[in-house]
């Protein structure tokens, strides 16, 4: 039997400039915010909404739809080489609660561009998925990147589906809702597994940080992910009445839990580079007159050496609170070779680049225990993120998906690695 004849890389054309940001326009409607920004969160209504139009778009140019256990969505183009290994290109949709119009979506936009692209140049050699992650927020149902986490085998199944939002809703419960009421529309969602072999995966999203914009460059090629802790802290105390409990004596939690705070900033702080934040705080019962009987809340810790990153966890876990760790993910290289590729294409584009460490966590990061991942930045106004005045400007959106093209046409037509 003689070998399959190679594959040979696509030369990638250039994004459609009004498809591409005429897809942002239309999803920034899906959840927008009287402020401008936008409110999306995992699996509500408004996500929901998202993930049919993005269905609803990839349909139509032949991709079929598939649904694993952990509410992750993929978008399939066959290629002509279905025995390979497919290709992964995504981001998410959903957002932070006050969040802005281009973490996450930008990514799935683009990729979703990129299959467009590869349509009209007569289909990939190598299948090609797009995927949008499930709850990489973290911010409905904790922790960050929980869909693609679960995926990639970092976190078990059964305890994201387990997870509660704030209105007890469990992450199943919110799944099969969702799952329901895109069936509900027509679409056709078919079930597939976790995990997967996939030859690469790819995404593009907004830096969320200012260096690309101070610097006047383009493309970020992220070398690697800093690393990132999440936990839960919760400290008792006991309710009573605020007008009738006398000062003396009392076992307000909330006093408690300020006390926490202050010797953990004072710990954290002590940390060279490492970025500490308490990020949300709940007070129980909540009542106006009511002493505080339980106030838990969240810690998100990041530096990029593990050795930082474990002396700021050795700092939580001698708080004097119950400390449920939520995630802890090691700093994480992408892989040499595709960082050689998204070079490579915006060297092909004419396009200023830097290598440079994403602050942020992203699927990509979780992904890149299954297999080689590499991300794309591109510049936001002023470095604003996670805020309603978040802003990728027209010019950067089609950088950057122009380079996610040029990446992804080099790797679907390449030969099995
Ligand atoms: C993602 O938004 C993160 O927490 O870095
Ligand atoms: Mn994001
Ligand atoms: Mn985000």
């Amino acid at each position: 039997m003689s070998a399959p004849a190679p594959l040979t890389a696509l030369a990638a054309p250039r994004a459609d400039r009004a498809r591409v940001l005429g897809r942002m326009e239309a999803l920034s409607r899906v959840g927008r915010l009287a402020n401008g920004g936008l409110c999306r969160l995992a699996l509500s209504d408004e996500e929901t909404e998202a993930r049919r139009m993005l269905i609803g778009w990839a349909q139509a140019l032949g991709c079929t739809a598939t649904l694993d256990p952990a509410g992750n969505l993929f978008l399939r183009m066959e290629g002509r080489r279905p025995d390979l290994a497919p290709l992964l290109v995504g981001s998410h949709l959903d957002s932070q609660p006050v969040g802005g119009h281009f973490d996450g979506v930008l990514g799935v936009v683009a990729g979703l561009e990129c299959l467009e692209l590869l349509v009209e140049a007569g289909g990939p050699e190598r299948p090609v998925e797009l995927v949008s992650w499930c709850n990489e927020e973290g911010v409905r149902f904790a922790p960050t990147t929980m869909g693609s986490a679960v995926h990639a085998g970092a976190l078990p199944l059964a305890r994201a589906l387990a997870t509660r939002d704030a209105e007890g809703t469990s992450l199943a419960a919110a799944l099969e809702r969702s799952a329901a009421r895109l069936r509900a529309a027509g679409l056709t969602l078919t079930p597939r597994g976790l995990g997967g072999s996939y030859s690469a995966f790819v995404e593009l999203h907004i830096e969320q940080g200012p260096v690309l914009e101070r610097e006047g460059i383009a493309i970020g090629v992220v070398s690697d992910v800093q690393g990132l802790a999440q936990f839960r802290l919760s400290v008792a105390g006991t309710a009573g009445h605020a007008g009738a409990v006398p000062m003396a004596g009392r076992e307000d939690a909330l006093t408690r839990a300020r006390a926490v705070m202050d010797r953990l900033d004072a710990c954290l702080g002590a940390l060279p580079g490492l970025r500490h934040t308490i990020g949300r705080i709940e007070v129980s019962p909540g009542a106006i007159n009511t002493i505080p009987a339980r106030v838990d809340f969240t810690l998100d810790a990041r530096h990029p050496d593990p050795e930082v990153l474990a002396r700021a966890i050795a700092c939580v876990t001698a708080a004097e609170a119950e400390v449920t760790p939520l995630i802890h993910q090691a700093p994480v290289p992408f892989s040499p070779a595709l960082r050689g590729s998204i070079a490579a294409a915006c060297d092909a584009l004419g396009l200023s680049r830097r290598e440079m460490i994403s602050g942020a966590t992203h699927d990509a990061a979780q992904a890149a225990a299954l297999c080689p991942a590499g991300m794309i930045f591109v510049p936001c106004s002023g470095g604003i993120s996670h805020n309603e005045n978040e802003h990728c400007p027209p010019e950067a959106v089609m950088n950057g998906t122009d380079v996610l093209a040029g990446t992804v046409f080099a790797l679907a037509g390449k030969d099995p690695a």
